[in-house]
């Protein structure tokens, strides 16, 4: 009872500690962008350079959603949760930034040829598609709307899977030659997928006895 006790007390300042990790993790990669924009440093095509960090900036911010909670589950650790909320509403930010720069500096604006560019070009469809659900998410992450929401909130996040799966596909078909580095993110991603399945989870677990 007593090593119980002193082992929660390490608990709470690490999941905080971490919570912390994860603002510095994803807000310093936006500095060193701003800075590398402002200093040049982006390449011969910065815009396309700028839009491909953040496309997939924003990937590693779902899949590392993704893994939170079965890495919990397998080390018993359950406030390491807590950090699901703070990556997936990073995740949707840099999203936006992606989606934002597309519109601005690609497209300059242009209301009428983003409309056409959306229904043209299968895989902006996708990523556009997977960017309302992480709107979807991000407005239901409110406290005050996902106590409402009850059980319904649970069904509703995960979405978090379809978006993950939309993503790669996004990617995938974004790609112009190669296909290895998104077919290193799906394989992540069905990876991070089969872990949440009870069975695949338990038998994980058996290993780690
Ligand atoms: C969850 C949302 C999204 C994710 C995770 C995502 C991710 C990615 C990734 C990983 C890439 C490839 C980067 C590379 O080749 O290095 C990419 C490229 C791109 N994405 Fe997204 N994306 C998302 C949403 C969107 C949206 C909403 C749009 C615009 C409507 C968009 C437009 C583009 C464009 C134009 C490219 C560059 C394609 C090229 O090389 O010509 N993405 N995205």
């Amino acid at each position: 009872m007593v090593v119980s006790t002193k082992s929660a007390a390490w608990r709470k300042p690490l999941a905080l500690a971490l919570q912390v990790a994860v603002h510095i993790g994803a807000a310093l990669p936006l500095l060193w962008l701003f800075y590398a924009i402002n200093a040049g440093r982006l390449g011969g095509d910065p815009v396309v350079e700028l839009i491909h960090y953040l496309g997939l900036g924003t990937l590693r911010l779902l899949l590392l959603t993704l893994l939170i909670s079965p890495l919990a589950r397998w080390l018993g650790y359950g406030q390491l949760n807590r950090l699901r909320r703070p990556l997936g509403l990073w995740a949707f930010a840099w999203a936006s930034l992606h989606f934002s720069a597309w519109m601005a500096l690609d497209l300059g604006f242009d209301w009428s040829l983003i409309g056409s560019e959306l229904v043209k070009r299968t895989y902006i469809l996708l990523g556009f598609s997977a960017w309302l659900m992480l709107l979807a998410l991000a407005i239901t992450s409110l406290p005050a709307l996902m106590r409402r929401m009850g059980k319904s909130w649970k069904k509703l996040h995960r979405l978090l899977y379809v978006v993950v799966l939309l993503a790669c596909w996004h990617f995938w078909w974004s790609v112009k030659s190669g296909w290895i580095e998104p077919a290193i993110y799906l394989c992540v991603a069905l990876l991070l997928l089969l872990w949440r399945r009870e069975g695949v989870s338990r038998w994980l677990r058996s290993f780690k006895r």
